[in-house]
């Protein structure tokens, strides 16, 4: 092989590179940003209508054993069996200073769309339903806007 091949061969390999790496950079952009929920700000506004009652808590419970608990685990520290195959994990609902920064409108957006491996809620439960699980949800952080404690 003559300096000029040699030299060729070198290039092909520098283009190589940069190419992969560029690719590389775009399929890492797209990840992350497709990491973020892009809760419209409408949405993260909206209010609980629902005040904390004793009767929801329990309706909220029996949904969340039901649909919930297999991925964010029985008490919400996103341990459930499934969860924990997932990347992202689902969230630590028992972290109190991670919750504390997520509205009301936003968890009930979340969990109304849904985000793989997530599935969507909208369809599966009415309004209600979900506006409660938003308070059953915060109860696992000992928030107090949460319902009160079971009664018995
Ligand atoms: C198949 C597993 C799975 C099921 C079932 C599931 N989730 Fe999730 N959930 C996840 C994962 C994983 C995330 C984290 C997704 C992410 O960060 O991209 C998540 C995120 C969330 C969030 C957003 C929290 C945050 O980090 O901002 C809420 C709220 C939520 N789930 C509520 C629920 C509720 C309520 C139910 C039941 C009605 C439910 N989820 C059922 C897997 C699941």
């Amino acid at each position: 092989m003559n300096i000029q091949q040699q030299r060729k061969k070198r290039a092909v390999k520098i283009l190589l590179g940069v190419i992969f790496a560029a690719i590389g950079a775009v399929a890492l952009t797209a990840v992350y940003q497709g990491r973020g929920w892009n809760v419209p700000e409408e949405a993260r506004q909206r209010k609980n209508p629902l005040a904390a009652s004793g009767e929801g808590r329990r309706a909220a419970a029996a949904i969340y054993r039901d649909k919930c608990a297999n991925c964010h685990g029985e008490r919400g520290r996103g341990d459930g069996a499934e969860g924990r195959m997932h990347w992202p994990a689902p969230r630590d609902f028992t972290d109190a200073a991670r919750m504390n920064v997520l509205s009301d409108g936003e968890l009930f957006y979340k969990m109304s769309r849904g985000r793989r491996p997530m599935p969507s809620f909208d369809g599966r439960l009415g309004e209600e339903q979900r506006w409660q699980l938003v308070l059953y949800i915060r109860g696992f952080a000992g928030d107090s806007r949460g319902m009160p404690a079971p009664v018995k």
